[in-house]
């Protein structure tokens, strides 16, 4: 995973930074420091320069990833000229990937950097490790997930007028 990027390590090494910016990460901002430290453990850290791809539509992957520094612009293919769209722009303490982490499916967009950006990974084998270690702390990030991605639904949905957006996705 990412071996042509800078491997930073695993998070646990960064669990001062990402306490600093605790309150802009929507994934964490009612977690305690100490679920926060027991959450990094099972996270790896990576730079990636701007205009490099960091999933890519129609492709498999069972992670998620947390954006530490930089942002993201989410595209969908379409059949325009340019070949794609703009969905969103997202940055710091935003996630992406969540979508195929929990159901399997191939990416259902391409994510860009807009800037060197440093992310955490948390994959679906650290999802399953943690629900087995520690079920409470598991749930709860479980949850939180779906909140985000019924929040981001809504906020799509929002954005296109009658229907639209359903001859979209
Ligand atoms: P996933 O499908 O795993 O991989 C691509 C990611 O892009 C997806 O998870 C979401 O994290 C993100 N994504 C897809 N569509 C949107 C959207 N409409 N708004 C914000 N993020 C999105």
């Amino acid at each position: 995973m990412y071996s042509d990027l800078i491997h930073l390590g695993g998070a646990d090494k960064y669990v001062d930074e990402v306490l600093e910016i605790i309150n802009s990460i929507k994934l964490l901002d009612d977690f305690s420091a100490d679920e926060v430290r027991y959450l990094c453990a099972y996270m790896q850290c990576y730079a990636a320069p701007r205009d490099y791809s960091l999933l890519v539509e129609g492709t498999g992957g069972d992670y998620l990833l947390l954006i530490l520094s930089g942002g993201v612009d989410v595209y969908k293919n379409d059949a325009s000229a340019e070949g794609r769209h703009m969905v969103a722009r997202l940055g710091i303490g935003d996630t992406i990937g969540e979508m195929s982490l929990i159901d399997g499916f191939p990416r259902s967009a391409t994510c860009i950097t807009t800037h060197p950006t440093d992310f955490a990974v948390f994959s679906r084998a650290s999802m399953q490790e943690l629900l087995v270690n520690m079920p409470k702390l598991g749930n709860k990030i479980l949850i939180k997930l779906l909140q985000l991605m019924t929040e981001r639904l809504r906020d799509t949905s929002n954005r296109y007028p009658d229907g639209a957006f359903f001859s979209l996705v």
